[in-house]
């Protein structure tokens, strides 16, 4: 039987040109700053989406020694990519960076990840948004870790737009007199439902009963995370751009929401779930495989992993 990589289109360094829609998906190294200019081609993204690997499960080694060291090569690896995504990024734009905090070693890489930040002085910190998880771990003899984290910065003023969630508004009674009227609040609210705000407690992680599954993505984001921030920080039209692309969430909503998405993953697997996952949206409006082998001539799931329990 062939392996993986031989049911690929796209070898290292490849791109695939979308004829229908122009996104592009590459197989490109996003610490590589002329992998990503070659993929941009000039153009410039407002919106960049990273969800770069976390460094939290580092193999059970627990020796401080080691954990520096680890620490160190993830900060180099964070600085390479952060410096091949700010070119990329348009004179007034948005970057979103999903990350995690080990809890028991000093909240690397997250806290590390936001001093290193302050260096580039083109981009400013705008907000720290929790996401909270269903599934958490640890409630017996800790409080129960169910957060991620998500740092917005920008570049220059880009374009923000209020969204809002599906959480009926529930609280009354904050009045304020407006125009010699007395109203509360749920009078002069523009929606009857709450925006999110910066702790998003409305979004299902992935498992394998959605239609949006992955299997063997490993570490699939939501899609209703990934459209709610293209929604806000960008228009239609614009070009978006994720240098992790994994299982092709960022290309899955652009599409949904008619942005052009420039994509990439350095396995080449990652970036053909990614073209097939779009396909198969296109032909079938369903936004993932659910429990289906994105490989399905391959006749069983060999090598693809299944969803662990705790994605990243
Ligand atoms: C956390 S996942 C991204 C998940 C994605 N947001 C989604 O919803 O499916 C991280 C991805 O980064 C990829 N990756 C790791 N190092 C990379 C690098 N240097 N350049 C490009 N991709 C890399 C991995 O192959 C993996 O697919």
């Amino acid at each position: 039987m062939r392996s993986l990589a031989g049911y690929c289109r796209l070898e290292r360094g490849g791109i695939w040109e979308d004829p229908v829609r122009g996104h592009r998906v590459g197989v490109l190294d996003a610490t590589n700053r002329s992998e990503i200019a070659g993929m941009l081609g000039g153009r410039s993204a407002a919106l960049v989406v990273s969800d770069p690997p976390y460094n939290i499960a580092v193999g059970g080694r627990r020796s401080e020694r080691l954990l520096d060291e680890t620490l160190v090569d993830y900060l180099a690896f964070s600085r390479r990519w952060v410096e091949a995504t700010i070119p990329a990024m348009a004179a007034h734009s948005h970057l979103y960076v999903w990350l995690g905090a080990d809890q028991f070693h000093g909240f690397q890489p997250l806290a590390d990840f936001m001093i290193l930040m302050r260096r580039y002085q083109e981009l400013r910190s705008r907000s720290f948004i929790s996401v909270r998880n269903q599934r958490g771990y640890g409630t017996q003899r800790n409080w129960m870790a169910v957060r991620q984290e998500l740092l917005n910065y920008v570049k220059g003023s880009p374009p923000f737009h209020v969204v809002y969630t599906d959480i009926p508004k529930i609280l009354r009674g904050y009045y304020k007199t407006v125009g010699g009227e007395r109203t509360e609040n749920l009078e002069r609210g523009r929606s009857p439902t709450i925006r999110p705000g910066n702790i998003w407690v409305d979004i299902q992680q992935v498992f394998y009963r959605l239609e949006e599954n992955v299997p063997g993505a490993y570490a699939q984001k939501p899609l209703k995370a990934i459209e709610r921030i293209i929604a806000s920080s960008s228009d239609e039209g614009d070009l978006v751009a994720d240098f992790f692309a994994h299982s092709g969430t960022t290309l899955v909503a652009s599409e949904r929401l008619g942005r052009v998405c420039f994509t990439s993953d350095v396995e080449p697997v990652f970036a053909e779930i990614a073209i097939r996952r779009l396909e198969r949206f296109r032909e079938t409006g369903k936004t993932g495989f659910q429990t289906a082998n994105p490989f399905p001539e391959m006749g069983t799931a060999a090598g693809l992993p299944p969803r662990s329990q705790s994605s990243s």
